[in-house]
Order: C-alpha cells, then structure tokens, then sequence
C-alpha cells in the first residue's frame, strides 16, 4: 500500500518527503513535536495534545503554521489517504527554513509542518496486558525546560540507548537531587505497600506534562483511586508494589524490573491493569466522541 507523508502543503510519498537541508529543525532541534495515538479509527486525547502542541509553539515563539481546524482536517487527509487503522501520528513544527544563524529567522519565514505515521503499534489490551518491561536509571542530562515538547532529544535517545543495552526498555532519569524525573519518552508511576499510586508534580516545568498522564489523573479521581504528586527515589521505585510508564505510545506500561530489583511479584499488578482498564475504556468512549465529531 503507498505510504504518504505530509510536508509544507502537499501529501507526498513517504520515500520521497523530505526538508530542506537549511530547516532549523535539522541544524538546530528549533521545533517542537506531538506523537498522537490513532486507536481503530480515533485520535486518542487529540484535544489534549493539540492544546501542548500550541503551548509548546508559544513557549519556544514559533509561529502556529495554520488554525487547530485546519490542522485537524490535514490529519484526517493523512490518515484517509493511508488508510491507517492503528498508528502513532507524528506532528512536528520548526521554525522553518533560513540560512544558519542562531538568532530567530526574519518574521517572513514560515514555519514548516510535516506529518507522518511511526511504527506498528497493537492496541489489543490483552496483548497489552501481557507486555511486562524493564526499566534502568540514568543520570538526567536535559535543559530545564522539558515541559516544551521540542525536538532536541539527544539527552533522550542516550538514555534510551543506555537503557537498550543494559537489557531494559525504559530508562528513567534521575535529577541531581537523586529523584526520577521521568521515563526517556513516558512518565513513570508507583505504587508503595498501602497502594498509593505516586507520580511527579509537573508544575515546576522539569518534566513533561503528559497528555496520557492527565488523563490518567482525571479518571483515578473518578475511580477513587488515592493519588499523590510527589518526587520519589530509585530506592523507593525497588520497593514498590507496582510501577508503569505511561505516553500516547506506550500508553499504559507495567514496569516489573527497576535496576535489576523486582518490583512487586514480578507481574501485572491489581492497580496497574485497573488503569490499563480504565484507559482503554476511556479511549473508547473518546471514539464515540469523535465519531459526532465535525470540523467547525
Ligand atoms: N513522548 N515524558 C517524555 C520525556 C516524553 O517524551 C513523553 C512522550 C511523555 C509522555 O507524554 P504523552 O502522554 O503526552 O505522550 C513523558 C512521545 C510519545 C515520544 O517522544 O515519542
């Protein structure tokens, strides 16, 4: 089947799209980014990371390459012209094409937009259920700023890589005061003894304030499910009873191995699978949602 890709306007063979070698997303990581789940015909949370897309813009003083409307109907375009069933969408936004220079380009320049699908996700939660991964921890490397979705992710791709070859998935990074900051591309989530469930506060902008996480805390509060925004240590993760990672491509994912500690029995645990449950019930109901959903 063709495979297109989006790029500045035009839906072109995903062999042939390409940016220009002056784009300052490639000599600068000058851009930003959204990775979206598209579930068996639905955007999983689109509102929530279209509204962090326009923030992250805002923040690094990009301009929006056109209105959210516009944007949505180029993302449907691109998921019809694929004929895409299950997949991650990619949306990036840099600050355009202009000779090198690390001051902002002239106000002329536009910012270019590309769209594309990555990877070959499953959303079948019983396969799901039975993805157990391992995590490490790394050293946290990043600018403060990580709350901008930018596409500067070597610190990132490090760690991951780090995490790959120590036989784990994920690997999370620990800040200079010595508590888990995030996952390299999730967020990371515990739960002690009594069954708290614990993840990071977001609102000092050193972590990313991620769109299945809210999600997440939205409906633990309606399932009274106790939740508490704190920092924690790797030596309270290897006592845990259960962890998971979450983002729009992982989704919900348990974490049985911290560092070489068990967490847990080893296995799914109760309050993980519960939200994994809650999720996928949530994600369906966005689906209905969506299927009444117009472009104004
Ligand atoms: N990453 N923290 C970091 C550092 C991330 O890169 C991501 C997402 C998350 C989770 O955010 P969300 O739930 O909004 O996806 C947390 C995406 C998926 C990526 O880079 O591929």
């Amino acid at each position: 089947m063709p495979r297109f890709s989006y790029v500045n306007g035009r839906y072109v063979p995903h062999a042939e799209a390409a940016v220009h070698i002056e784009d300052r997303g490639f000599q600068f990581a000058d851009g930003v980014y959204e990775v979206i789940s598209w579930i068996g015909g639905h955007f999983a949370d689109e509102v929530g990371h279209l509204d962090r897309l326009e923030r992250s813009l805002r923040e690094m003083r990009i301009a929006q390459p056109m209105p959210r409307r516009a944007l949505q109907l180029v993302l449907r375009e691109f998921i019809r012209r694929n004929r895409l069933k299950d997949a991650y969408v990619y949306i990036q936004v840099t600050r355009g094409v202009a000779p090198r220079d690390f001051k902002f380009p002239q106000e002329d320049v536009r910012p270019s937009l590309i769209v594309s699908a990555i990877g070959r996700p499953s959303f079948d939660i019983a396969a799901r259920k039975k993805l157990l991964k391992k995590a490490v921890t790394v050293p946290d490397i990043r600018w403060k700023r990580r709350d901008i979705k930018t596409t500067s992710l070597t610190a990132q791709v490090l760690a991951k890589q780090t995490a790959v070859d120590r036989g784990a998935y994920e690997a999370w990074m620990v800040d200079d005061e010595g508590f888990i900051t995030e996952g390299s591309s999730t967020n990371a989530w515990i739960v002690d003894k009594k069954g708290t469930l614990i993840t990071r506060p977001t609102d000092h902008n050193d972590i990313l304030k991620g769109v299945t996480r809210n999600a997440i805390q939205a409906l633990c509060k309606k399932e009274g499910v106790k939740l508490v925004e704190r920092a924690f240590t790797p030596a309270e993760a290897y006592k845990a009873k259960e962890a998971f990672i979450t983002a729009a491509t992982t989704l919900v994912m348990p974490i049985v191995e911290i560092d070489g500690h068990k967490i847990g029995d080893g296995r799914l645990g109760n309050l993980t699978e519960k939200i994994l449950d809650f999720y996928f019930a949530y994600a369906a109901d966005e689906k209905r949602r969506q299927e009444r959903w117009t472009p104004k």
